[in-house]
């Protein structure tokens, strides 16, 4: 129970996927949780599944684009539960298509979501958790930024780039604040963001992870929590690699 006196929103926990499992281990372990993400439908089921731990878990709709919405996220983590310790974004699309197939909308709408939105909710609870000189910032990036890129994905390996440079600059700015900031680098796990991918190429997938198999989006959340915690005190402006060797940097 590492986490009773702490605060932690989640971004992007409605698909059950990587955020959803972080919930559920920020809630496991103590923790007062805001689990957000565009999905309500799937944000309800989650509601529903973290049972006991429902008490410590509330739920709130929003869009990572729309800073108006990041505002609103963080006034509503103030206000139930008074202060904000943990920020982990994990909201994320990845549209595949063909390099020439992709459109400045496309682009533009990977970047907001992906890196523009990460930005902007460091940014939204930076100020609250200056005010208590502590805070955990964990980011999502992708084991693609290290393999050399996404051929089938142009935008997302971009984001997920330009994640990596995200943390490490907000490293230094907020490190005198008593906030470190990290990331990690998922390797392919099945989730809603892979599914249309990826149970079609597992066989091919797994036979380069060392570990042989996927990633669980309990690996990556059993990553998110360490870093959140204050065991990764003196842990900042790093990429921590979840991918079974995939991928070794
Ligand atoms: N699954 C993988 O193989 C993998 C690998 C590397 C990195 N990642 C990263 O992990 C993170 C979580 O992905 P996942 O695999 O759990 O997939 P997921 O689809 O379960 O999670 C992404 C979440 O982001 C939410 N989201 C999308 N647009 C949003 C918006 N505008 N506002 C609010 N929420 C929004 C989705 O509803 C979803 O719940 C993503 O950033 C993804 O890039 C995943």
């Amino acid at each position: 129970m590492r986490f009773t006196e702490r605060v932690a929103v989640v971004v992007g926990a409605g698909q059950g996927g990587i955020g959803a499992a972080i919930v559920r281990r920020f809630a496991s372990e103590g923790a007062r949780v805001l689990a957000c993400d565009k999905d309500t439908l799937r944000l309800e089921a989650l509601r529903s599944e973290t049972g006991e731990a429902a008490s410590t878990v509330r739920f709130h709709p929003m869009d990572v684009g729309r800073s108006e919405d990041i505002r609103r996220m963080v006034e509503t983590a103030l206000g139930a539960f008074g202060k904000i310790d943990i920020l982990v974004n994990c909201a994320g699309i990845s549209p595949k298509k063909q390099f020439l197939e992709y459109t400045e909308a496309d682009w533009d709408a990977v970047q907001n979501i992906n890196l523009k939105g990460a930005f902007l909710c460091a940014r939204a609870v930076a100020e609250p958790m200056m005010a208590e000189k502590y805070g955990r910032i964990v980011m999502l990036s992708s084991s693609s930024w290290r393999n050399g890129g996404v051929a089938g994905g142009i935008p997302y390996g971009a984001s997920k780039a330009g994640i990596i440079g995200l943390t490490r600059s907000l490293a230094r700015a907020l490190g005198p604040h008593g906030i470190t900031v990290n990331a990690i680098a998922p390797g392919p796990t099945l989730t809603a963001l892979t599914q249309n991918w990826l149970p079609d190429r597992a066989k091919e997938v797994v036979a380069q992870v060392p570990m042989g198999r996927l990633g669980r989006p309990e690996d990556t959340a059993a990553a998110a929590v360490f870093l959140a915690s204050d065991d990764a005190s003196y842990i900042t402006g790093v990429c921590l690699d979840v991918n079974g060797g995939i991928v070794m940097g």
